[in-house]
């Protein structure tokens, strides 16, 4: 067992039941040997698409398709400089990968259609993976009672965490169902928020609009083959988790390697995975033990929002 593997959160934070922390009794903060990516030999073509892959979270999920074996990653932001930066990463990591950066604003119409542009161009309109990673969160005010907070975070938070999930998705949704043989896999990057009505009030009602949205995604496109999951990074000191104004009490909850989700990203896509489509996933599980409940999540419906009654 390595070191990574004797890691276990489950109990330490004595968390409700509710929030499916202890959905498997193992649980991790960085990725098991058997997750490795580096293990893994994706089928070439395979083009994965990242919003927000320029830092954080992004760059881990770009590296981690690269040790797979992705051929094209196709990286999108808004600063260019970043893209570059991880470009190179990727780069150092398989010199064989091709990779496309894109700068784009999720919440804009015009981007949209660029990056749409771009994979048409650059990868001969394939499309295996799209991952809707871009977030923002309103660092500032988000933690205030309602009526201290500010209504522009707010908004911002909203529009590139749900409004830039569905506009990316929409607008790409043609090339991921149009690939012939390919993955067929939309993931949002949710948050174990979600399932709180405590701290921040935005990304909270965010990520569970981003839930949902996987629902919809795999009730309507299930039948052409699409699979979509919510997959929760864990825990990650980030710019955006780590930056001033986010309150000390949740800096205990950064616990989890970027390399956690990322490892985690590509088992989920790496084949389809449909009987998890349409559900909620946390990066902590542990496959096995996910796996071992198949038949239960598929039959009583499991890992889905529903409402206590
Ligand atoms: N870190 C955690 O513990 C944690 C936990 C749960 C969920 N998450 C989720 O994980 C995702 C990644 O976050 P992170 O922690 O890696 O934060 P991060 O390091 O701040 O990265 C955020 C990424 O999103 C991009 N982005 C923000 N607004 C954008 C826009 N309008 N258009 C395009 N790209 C945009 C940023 O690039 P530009 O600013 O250059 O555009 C950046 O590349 C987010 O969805 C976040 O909610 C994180």
């Amino acid at each position: 067992m390595t070191k990574a593997e004797d890691v276990s959160t489950a109990g330490a934070l004595a968390l409700p039941p509710w929030s499916g922390h202890y959905f498997t009794k193992t649980s991790y903060n960085a990725p098991p040997s058997k997750l490795d990516a580096r293990n893994v030999k994706l089928s070439r073509p395979f083009v994965v698409c990242i919003t927000g892959g320029g830092r954080g979270l992004g760059e881990a999920y770009a590296i981690a398709y690269a040790q797979a074996g992705a051929s094209h990653i196709v990286i999108a932001a808004r600063s260019v400089e970043e893209l570059e930066s991880v470009k190179a990463k990727v780069q150092d990591t398989d010199s064989s990968v091709v990779v496309t950066t894109v700068r784009c604003d999720v919440t804009s119409e015009s981007s949209a259609l660029e990056l749409k542009s771009a994979i048409q161009k650059e990868c001969d309109s394939r499309l295996d993976v799209l991952v809707n990673n871009a977030g923002f969160l309103d660092s500032e005010s988000g933690w205030k009672p309602i009526t201290e907070g500010d209504p522009e975070g707010f908004r911002q938070t909203l529009a590139v965490n749900v409004f830039g999930v569905y506009l990316i998705t929409r607008t790409l949704l043609p090339l991921l169902l149009g690939t012939e043989g390919g993955a067929k896999a939309v993931v949002g990057i949710t948050s174990f928020s979600s399932h709180f009505a405590s701290y921040s009030i935005s990304m909270a009602l965010s990520k569970l609009a981003l839930n949902r949205f996987v629902e919809f995604l795999d009730k309507e496109y299930r039948e052409q083959g699409l699979v979509a999951y919510a997959l929760h990074p864990g825990g990650v000191a980030t710019k955006m988790s780590t930056s001033e104004g986010v309150p000390k009490e949740l800096q205990k909850f950064l616990i989890s390697e970027a390399t956690l989700s990322s490892h985690m990203l590509v088992w989920l896509t790496r084949e389809k995975r449909q009987w998890l489509s349409g559900r909620y996933v946390a990066s902590t599980w542990d496959v096995d033990e996910l796996e071992g409940q198949k038949e239960e999540i598929v039959k009583e419906d499991k890992l889905k929002f529903r409402m206590v009654v």
